[in-house]
């Protein structure tokens, strides 16, 4: 085994860009590789364990059944029934885990939880959403790109709803990475933190305008109003987000060919129309399906580079 310091992917810039490109590309030929039958056994005797403390269904599902497509298997620790939730420190966790597993992918509260697992770890480390990053997620949603429209480079993303969130601070860093335009339409109350703006500034606009953002885009993209554990501002969110739902008349502005992508869980004629998310523009499912290959490519990508 190496005793070099593993590599995490704890934000979308803890790739380069050509790792990030290069990643979609064994995305797409391990989707296609699937789909002809091929068994591959790359992560052969492999382990991922999963620490969920909020719940999901994507994430869960997809990392599980990439870690057996690839030869491997998946281990599912929720605070609930670890030693997690009795009080064991997240570091000494870390410590357990990288003596017994080969990967940790954590879905946290705080994105602090996954920086002091990831600190003291000896094996890769996945955010597998934080408050602050949703990177997998933008693996998924690149391929999607990729695989619809091509390369992003020098296209213009629209972002539609909340700005201080989780998805929208991965399209901003993704679009520094990736050198694509990103508008984000968003209340001014609900605005990206500084941290993210500064750092993105060329390659990020800010409006309260969501039909002006949208006009001639390439790609429009929310999420829902409240996040998990924003449950009880939901009556707020709703007040200062329903002006910025995707409907007809927004997808109407942007280019002909644009699409429409989403995370999901969606919350249907809230943040998007049932007539957008159902429609011939949206690729939400395609873009789901994605978790799974684009996980793969960056599982194989971790761990078997740290066994060669
Ligand atoms: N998009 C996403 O991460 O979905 P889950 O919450 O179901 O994992
Ligand atoms: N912003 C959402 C994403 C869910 C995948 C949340 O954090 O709940």
């Amino acid at each position: 085994m190496s005793n070099s310091k593993p590599r995490h992917f704890l934000a979308e810039d803890d790739l380069s860009q050509s790792e990030f490109l290069t990643l979609i590309k064994n995305a797409i030929e391990l989707k296609a590789s699937w789909k002809s039958g091929e068994i591959r056994e790359s992560l052969r005797n492999r382990t991922l364990a999963m620490i969920f403390e909020k719940a999901s269904t994507r994430t869960r599902s997809s990392f599980e059944a990439g870690m057996v497509q690839l030869g491997g298997h998946a281990l599912n620790l929720s605070p609930a029934d670890s030693q997690l939730g009795r009080g064991e420190p997240i570091e000494d966790t870390s410590r357990v885990l990288s003596e017994i597993v080969d990967c940790a992918m954590l879905r946290t509260h705080s994105h602090d939880t996954i920086e002091q697992f990831a600190r003291v770890s000896s094996i890769p480390v996945i955010n597998g959403l934080s408050d602050k990053l949703h990177p997998c997620q933008l693996l998924a949603d690149m391929q999607t790109f990729f695989e619809v429209r091509g390369s992003i480079e020098g296209a213009t993303v629209t972002w539609v709803g909340a700005g201080n969130t989780n998805m929208c601070n991965s399209f901003i860093n993704t679009a520094k990475l990736l050198n694509f335009n990103l508008n984000v339409a968003c209340p001014t109350e609900l605005a990206p933190d500084a941290e993210f703006m500064n750092k993105c500034a060329g390659h990020t606009q800010l409006t309260t305008d969501a039909r002006a953002a949208c006009e001639n885009v390439d790609l429009i993209v929310t999420d829902v109003w409240a996040s998990m554990g924003q449950e009880d501002d939901t009556a707020q969110l709703t007040k200062l987000l329903s002006p910025y739902q995707v409907n007809d008349d927004l997808m109407a502005l942007a280019s002909k060919d644009a699409v429409f992508m989403h995370c999901l869980p969606a919350h249907r004629n809230e943040e998007v129309t049932a007539s957008v998310i159902d429609g011939p523009q949206s690729v939400v499912w395609q873009e789901a399906g994605n978790r799974l290959h684009a996980q793969k490519a960056l599982l194989e990508m971790l761990v078997s580079s740290r066994f060669g």
